[in-house]
């Protein structure tokens, strides 16, 4: 078991890709964190791991919140006695053309899919630099690296995510804390997914197609392939990588 012994939070775990990491490091012997702002989804996420025989627990918090951020590190590590690894996941994004979008807007993409990001990560430090030990896995995207129509403050965002990491990356090294960013493409199964096609349900299944199309391994990914390359950067398989960017998106985007 690759995580055997190690404290993880996982933050937007109740749906998902942070669903599929919170499953997959209990399985590989984790004490988990799952984190969401929705009760509901926690309790069946932790239900499913202990159902498995795996240790988790449950913390509500809105990652945009540093007060309620500092509180479930505070819980962890008075429940857990330390963080090893933290999954920066939680995010959101809603198509939209850029001139349909207005300041409210940029400031809600902005406060979830960089600012928070900010908060997990510089809550869980000390703890880390205390312990000489810490793996940081923020996720990113695609539409970071590349840019993508109809997601400009978003695809703003991921790119400030991608540059933090490599900062975090470069300033903690010594403390033997490594940053890396994970970058999916259109991931099946999520609620991002989900509420494309609910939105515009032809256009969705149109884009989706072309996506798969033109996507060199011919499929889309599901929220457990991403898991993979997260388990990855948390374990101590890349005990000597940092600083990396890995896409998740079947040779869509390359370097
Ligand atoms: N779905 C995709 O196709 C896709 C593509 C590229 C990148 N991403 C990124 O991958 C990550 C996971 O996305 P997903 O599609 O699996 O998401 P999802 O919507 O399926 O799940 C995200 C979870 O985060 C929770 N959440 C939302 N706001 C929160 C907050 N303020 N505090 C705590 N939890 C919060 C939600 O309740 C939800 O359970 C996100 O960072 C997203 O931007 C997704």
């Amino acid at each position: 078991m690759r995580l055997q012994g190690k404290v993880a939070i996982i933050t937007g775990a109740g749906n998902g890709m942070g669903e599929a990491d919170a499953l997959l490091f209990a399985k590989e012997g984790a004490k988990v964190v799952v984190n969401d702002i929705n009760q509901d989804v926690i309790d069946a996420v932790v239900k499913k791991i202990k159902d498995a025989k795996g240790e988790a627990m449950g913390f509500k918090a809105d990652v945009t919140n540093r007060t309620e951020v500092d509180a479930m590190v505070a819980e962890t590590i008075s429940r857990y006695g330390k963080v090893d690894i933290l999954v920066s996941n939680a995010g959101w994004d809603q198509l939209k053309p850029f001139l349909h979008t207005d300041r409210a807007f940029w400031d809600k993409i902005f406060g979830l899919n960089l600012i928070a990001h900010l908060n997990v990560v510089q809550a869980v430090l000390p703890n880390m630099l205390k312990n000489k030990y810490g793996k940081i896995v923020t996720i990113g995207s695609d539409a970071g690296r590349t840019g993508n129509p109809m997601e400009a403050p978003y695809s703003a965002a991921k790119g400030g995510v991608i540059s933090f990491t490599k900062t975090i990356a470069r300033e903690f090294g010594r403390a033997n804390i490594t940053a890396n960013c994970v970058c999916p493409g259109i991931t099946e199964g999520t609620r991002l997914s989900k509420e494309m096609l609910e939105a515009v349900p032809d256009q969705a299944l149109k884009m989706l197609e072309t996506v798969r199309k033109v996507t060199p391994m011919g499929r889309l990914a599901q929220p457990e392939d991403v898991a993979k390359a997260v388990l990855f950067f948390a374990s101590d398989d890349s005990s000597f990588v940092t600083g990396q960017v890995l896409s998740t998106s079947g040779g869509l985007a390359t370097p």
